[in-house]
Parts: C-alpha cells; structure tokens; sequence
C-alpha cells in the first residue's frame, strides 16, 4: 500500500515501513508543504505525520483511502480527530516514551530560567567575565520553593517527582483532582487554579491544548503571580497568550519565563528575543536521539498495524469507530 511520511525518520524504522509498503517521504528538515500533503494523499491508505502538519477536514476530504494517521508525538491538537473518526480512520499518538525526556527538559528551563543559566553563558561568551564578585548573576533559588504545575497528566506527575529531589513543595490543578492516595505518593497538594498563580514560584504547564486551555495564562493571570515566580511552559505555545507574556516580562509583572514552544510557532512574539529574561528554545522537549527514536518506532508500528487492518495500539478514537 501507499504511505505518505511527512517527515525523515531514523532509517532502520523506514526500512521497516518500506519492507512492506511504498513511501512517499519529505527528507527536509522543514515540514512537507500542506499542497504537498493534500495532492498526496489522496492516494494513500497511510499517513505517519509530524505534530507541524495540520491534518484538518480539508486535508481528509481528498483522502479517499486512508485508513490510518499516525501522529508523531504525544500531542495531536494538529489532527481534526473528530473529522477523522467520523470519516471511520482511526488516529494514533506516541505517548508515555517521551514523558520523562519533557519533564528533564521542563527542570532544565526551571532551573535555567531560576538560575540564569543562559545569560551567564552569553556573559562569559562575550569575555565579560573577568572576576568573580558576590552579586555578580545572581539567580533565584529553586530548591525549597513552591512549584505550581498545572495539569497533572503523565508529564506533571514526572516533573512533580523531580520537584522532590529539590525538596519544593508542589501544589497542582487539574479539571479532576487526583485521588487522596495519589496525592500522598506524589507528595502534591490540590488547589485551585488562583491559588497555584498566586502562590507558586514557578508555574509549569502541562495541559494539553484545547477549546478551554487556549490563552489560558494571559493578562489577568499573570498579574496574579508573584513579581519574583517564573513561568514554564513545555505544553502548547497558544496556551499562552504570547503578546500579555512580553508585556508582564518587560514589566516585571513576572520575574521570568522558561519556554520550549510559541502561540504561533514557529514565530515568536515580537519583544520576545530582546528580553533576556526569557529563555527561548526550539521546540525539543521529547528531542533526545533515545526518546526520538523510539518515537519514530511507536509512530511505525500504530501506522503499520492500522494499514493492516488491525486495532492499532495507541489509538485515540478506535473506542468511536463502528466496527
Ligand atoms: C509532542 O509529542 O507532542 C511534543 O510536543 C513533540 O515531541
């Protein structure tokens, strides 16, 4: 059968899909063209696509024979899942095998941000280093504060336990408050979504993006935090609403802000590159050539297993499709 890949993967996991299928693959490093993508699949029975690809109702109306996506990533707000389950194609993510490398990366940007990690590194790049002295960068301790995570999935609960190993106290939100016993083991305390901006010193998102998390810190919620919290997010840029987040860093309305992906990415916010406190970086949460790889394996398996015919592991809606 006919495969679209929308971006290169490792090249044993290729080989894999192409021992049994015929690929058409983008081997760039930037993401197929959405032409390319729409004139390609209308003769596909598979596509294994990139969280950059929009696979909305006008992409699947020319997909006359399609019978499996496969996402890869965890998140899949890039996928009109809807769309797709009532046109019965099932959706597959890749999720848990990138929940540890996320949370090192949300510390890395804790601890980065806190510590003012880049800008000493730009300071001593530039030879501006020329003694040590007492008030010289001084950071924002991270250990025995008060780590706000708001969404307490698969990825909150990993930086949660992180958190511990820095003795913080960890207060969290979600829509359902974990069980008691969860709560205890975790070390977590539930609040409310005011209480965690209000109270916390670093506050990390980990929602996925939705009709209701969009924008979800803006203006209003930055002025509840603390004038000395930073901001994390390894979520979804639209989470944030990006322009109030230049405003509150150039204000101080915040101290600072850690962030691995952008409302309208890959731009950035205009004011956003001029503030140094803010560290920026390219959305590379999952990106470890560990955790990348077994991605792209995950990605393989739920694509071939659907071009089989088979409930593909990892499916989204296979509990809505008719049978
Ligand atoms: C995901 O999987 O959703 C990440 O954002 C990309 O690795």
């Amino acid at each position: 059968m006919d495969v679209l890949v929308t971006g290169r993967l490792p090249d044993d996991v290729l080989a894999l899909i192409q021992k049994e299928h015929s690929v058409e693959i983008n081997l760039h490093d930037r993401p197929m063209d959405r032409e390319r993508i729409i004139s390609g699949i209308t003769d596909k029975a598979g596509i294994l696509c990139m969280i950059t690809d929009r696979i909305d109702r006008e992409v699947l109306d020319k997909a006359h024979h399609l019978k499996i996506i496969s996402n890869f990533g965890v998140g899949f707000d890039n996928i009109d899942v809807q769309a797709a389950t009532e046109r019965g194609i099932p959706v597959t993510n890749t999720p848990d095998i990138l929940t540890d490398t996320t949370a090192d990366l949300t510390f890395a940007l804790i601890l980065a941000s806190g510590r003012r990690v880049v800008e000493g590194d730009k300071y001593t790049r530039a030879g501006k280093f020329k003694y040590w002295a007492p008030l010289l960068f001084l950071g924002h301790e991270v250990t025995g504060k008060t780590l706000g995570i708001v969404g307490m999935g698969r990825i909150g609960r990993a930086v949660a336990k992180r958190a511990s190993g820095f003795d913080m106290k960890v207060i969290y939100t979600k829509r359902k408050r974990l069980g008691k016993s969860e709560e205890k083991a975790l070390n977590i305390e539930y609040v409310n979504f005011e209480t965690l901006l209000k109270e916390s010193d670093f506050v990390s998102l980990h929602v996925p993006l939705l009709p209701e998390t969009r924008n979800l810190i803006g203006e209003n919620e930055l002025k509840l935090m603390k004038s000395s919290s930073f901001l994390i997010n390894t979520s979804r840029g639209p989470v944030v609403n990006e322009s109030d987040l230049v405003n509150a860093l150039k204000n101080k309305t915040i101290k600072g802000a850690g962030l691995d992906v952008y409302e309208n990415e890959p731009e950035l916010t205009p004011g956003l590159i001029e503030l140094d406190n803010v560290v920026l970086l390219p959305h590379m949460g999952s990106g470890t050539v560990e955790t990348r790889k077994k991605m792209a394996l995950m990605a393989a398996e739920n694509l071939l297993s659907g071009l089989n015919g088979k409930t593909p592991p990892n499916c989204l809606n296979c509990d809505k499709l008719a049978n």
